[in-house]
């Protein structure tokens, strides 16, 4: 079966946000299936599209190659755009979106590995390198699967279930790994959600390093954006929320910045983005048509003048 075509989320509310005109330069950190990257473009403004996964890269060719030189596809972790752009000897760029997580590709193609709704190899890798979910059930200890289940899918009963996976290793497939959360967890017809959902969560963010990535990402942004470029990001759960939720409130001033463990600065560095609007989320017509809108935000933000942070700015090691 192929899988369904992906519907971009928020989609006016993001091009509202980015107000991408002609001849500006926009990156879109998450590629996908192009759908922000297409309304980018019939704006007139340029595009550099990143995407972790071969296959997204490779299906947006066709519109690379129709879109006359202006849709630049870079096969990378946004992370790491700055280093990219500066390859293509692009320093700065009018506005930067990211839409977090897993594309309906990636989801409903079985032999991803991604869904526990349907059986295939256990692989959750969006870059299709490294790591893959077969390989962290099958070596990785108890301890430290119930930590992630825990952090990453904010698991409740993590160890009942990280103690049933490890009983019944080796695991090769989805389906296996979604029944033995079920039976550990108990699991009936009519159940809201299914208990499978926390635990393929945590493991896909585990191996993909989301929040890592995303904290890369908003960095990266601050560094790229000109001053009055917009910053983008959509979200799909309350962990990724967060990260951007404070970055905004720390970068634009509404916070002190620093670590918990370092004194507190008078006066910090000065703000890199304007004070932000409240969160954006999908309004009763979209939901109605796509029910991946129901837990996605949208945050927007305007960069300032000032300098990017610092490390020890952020209270980080130098
Ligand atoms: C939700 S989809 C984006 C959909 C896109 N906005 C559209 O309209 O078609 C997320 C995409 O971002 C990619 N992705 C996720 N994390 C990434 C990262 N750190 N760097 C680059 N691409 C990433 C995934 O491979 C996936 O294709």
């Amino acid at each position: 079966m192929s899988p369904a075509a992906h519907v971009p989320v928020l989609l006016n509310e993001v091009i509202a946000g980015l107000a991408p005109r002609a001849g500006e330069t926009h990156v879109d950190g998450t590629f996908g299936a192009g759908g922000y990257a297409k309304a980018i473009l019939e704006s007139g403004a340029n595009v550099i599209a990143f995407d972790r996964d071969p296959d997204a890269i490779a299906e947006g060719t066709r519109l690379a190659d129709g879109s006359g030189g202006r849709l630049t596809l870079v096969p990378e972790r946004f992370s790491r755009m700055r280093q990219a752009l500066c390859a293509q000897d692009v320093e700065q760029v009018d506005g930067v979106t990211l839409d977090i997580g897993v594309s309906s590709m990636q989801l409903d193609q079985a032999t991803r590995g991604f869904s526990f709704q349907s059986d295939g190899p256990l692989d959750m890798r969006m870059s299709q390198q490294g790591e893959s979910a077969a390989d962290f059930v099958n070596t990785a200890d108890e301890g430290a699967i119930a930590d992630i289940l825990y952090h990453y899918g904010e698991e409740p009963k993590s160890r009942r279930v990280a103690r049933a996976i490890v009983a019944a290793r080796p695991l090769e497939r989805t389906g296996q790994l979604a029944d033995i959360v079920r039976k550990a967890l108990g699991h009936h017809a009519g159940m809201k959600k299914d208990p499978a959902t926390r635990t393929f969560q945590a493991i896909r963010i585990h191996l993909n390093e989301e929040l890592h990535e995303l904290e890369g990402g908003l960095e990266a942004a601050e560094q790229v954006l000109k001053p009055g470029g917009r910053l983008a990001v959509v979200t799909f759960h309350s962990l990724e929320d967060r990260v951007v939720k404070r970055f905004l409130r720390e970068r634009s001033g509404s916070v002190p910045a620093g670590s918990r463990h370092l004194p507190i600065a008078a006066s910090g560095p000065a703000p890199t983005f304007e004070a932000v609007a409240k969160p954006v989320r999908a309004g009763a017509t979209e939901l109605a048509a796509n029910p991946r809108a129901r837990s996605a935000t949208l945050r927007v933000a305007r960069r300032t003048a000032a300098s990017p942070w610092t490390k020890s700015q952020q209270g980080l090691p130098a």
